[in-house]
């Protein structure tokens, strides 16, 4: 890339502009809206401005939103009642108006179902909720949370994820995405440091601790059929432990997300702080593109896209700025095949013209993130 390149960010990005398919995603470009919690959904209801913030972002040219993280048909999925529910007619209702805005700009519409397992809200941690559940009884290393799940526990909760995804399919949303990541219910499962059963949900590899996710993902994949896209997002790091790694090498990579491609995940949406990062020594892809390299599934990345700081530096304090030199290295990645979409957060979450405005170049106009934003409802339209 010459330096005239970053000069010119619409053609530096126009890769990016090209459509992308897969199964019933049939998305107009390659941007994707990360899912980002907002907790402004009263008695799990998304509202009329939740579905006009979604509704803003498809129409600056977003091509795929995926929503917040959104519980399942079981009352213990969520540790807070601001969070909004895939299941019940009224909660369903105020999604069913989201996916009409977000199609009405001819956006995707993919939302995140999610179970917290055991673990309480960091940012609501009074907010009233049903008592939580996890594989062992811990939500991070030597941190109890959740009771131990029953058999039956397990079989209600992959049911009540089937249950979710089918509304999905049956509202008219384009695709799924089950939240697998950053320490949360699926990932309790595959953490051998949150995971101590003795039974098929348990063992010393991590292919024996990614049942519960592949039992969810094929329980979904019978719900929904086989032309209904499902995208499961995972991350190395979880909010217990920013630095630990499920995966050590592309084998064991291999050993923990095989089994849940076999099971009908569509494309991986890895979870990354900096997407710059190499994942393992030695090579310079990202875990995105191991991920790609070891399943063969189209891959979505994200982290720090168009940032100077990173989700958790932003989460303690200060503000976080535009930085454009990574992006060079974004596409570079992109060309070489690494991943074939990418997701922006807290850009979109401050800004939802970030895209026009980036292209345009006109950086002196696009908000910065601070922690604030995500506080307030919907201010930033
Ligand atoms: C306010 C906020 C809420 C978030 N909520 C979720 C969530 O519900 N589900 C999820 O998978 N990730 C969540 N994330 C992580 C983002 O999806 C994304 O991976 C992260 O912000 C890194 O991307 P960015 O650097 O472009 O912001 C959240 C991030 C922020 C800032």
């Amino acid at each position: 890339m010459t330096s005239s390149t970053i000069d010119d960010l619409a053609a530096l990005l126009a890769p990016l502009r090209t459509p992308f398919e897969c199964k019933s995603l049939k998305a107009g470009n390659r941007y994707c809206m990360a899912p980002m919690s907002r907790y402004f959904a009263p008695g799990g209801v998304l509202t009329e401005e939740g579905a006009e913030y979604y509704r803003r972002r498809a129409a600056a040219g977003i091509g795929t939103v995926i929503t917040e993280g959104t519980g399942v048909a079981i009352d213990h999925c969520v540790a807070a009642d601001t969070v909004p529910i895939f299941d019940g007619d009224k909660a369903l209702a105020g999604w069913e108006r989201a996916v009409e805005a977000v199609h009405a700009e001819g956006g995707m519409f993919v939302p995140q179902l999610w179970h917290v397992g055991g673990c309480i809200d960091f940012n609501f941690p009074d907010s009233p909720h049903a008592p939580l559940v996890s594989p062992s009884g811990f939500a991070g290393p030597d941190v109890a949370g959740g009771r131990e799940m029953s058999d039956e526990d397990i079989a209600d909760t992959v049911a009540a994820f089937a249950k979710s995804a089918r509304h999905a399919k049956d509202m008219g949303c384009d695709a799924i995405e089950l939240h697998g990541a950053h320490g949360y219910l699926f990932d309790q499962f595959f953490w051998d440091k949150t995971n101590f059963r003795k039974d098929r949900y348990g063992g010393p590899d991590i292919s024996d601790r990614t049942t519960f996710a592949a039992e969810v993902v094929a329980a979904c994949r019978e719900a929904v059929g086989d032309e209904f896209a499902i995208i499961l997002r995972v991350s190395q790091w979880k909010t217990y432990d920013y630095e630990v790694k499920l995966a050590n090498d592309p084998d064991e990579m291999y050993r923990w997300l095989d089994p849940l491609a076999s099971a009908g995940v569509d494309i991986f949406h890895a979870s990354q702080r900096r997407f710059w990062e190499p994942e393992f020594t030695g090579d310079d892809r990202n875990f995105g593109g191991w991920i790609k390299e070891v399943t063969g599934k189209p891959v979505i990345t994200v982290g720090s896209i168009g940032m100077n700081r990173d989700l958790m530096e932003d989460f303690v304090e200060g503000t976080s700025s535009p930085m454009l030199n990574r992006l060079l290295d974004l596409m570079k990645m992109f060309e070489r095949g690494d991943f074939d979409l990418v997701a922006l957060g807290r850009v979109l979450l401050a800004d939802p013209d970030w895209l026009e405005k980036i292209e345009e170049r006109r950086i002196d106009e696009l908000t910065p993130y601070d922690r604030t934003i995500a506080l307030k409802q919907y201010e930033h339209p």
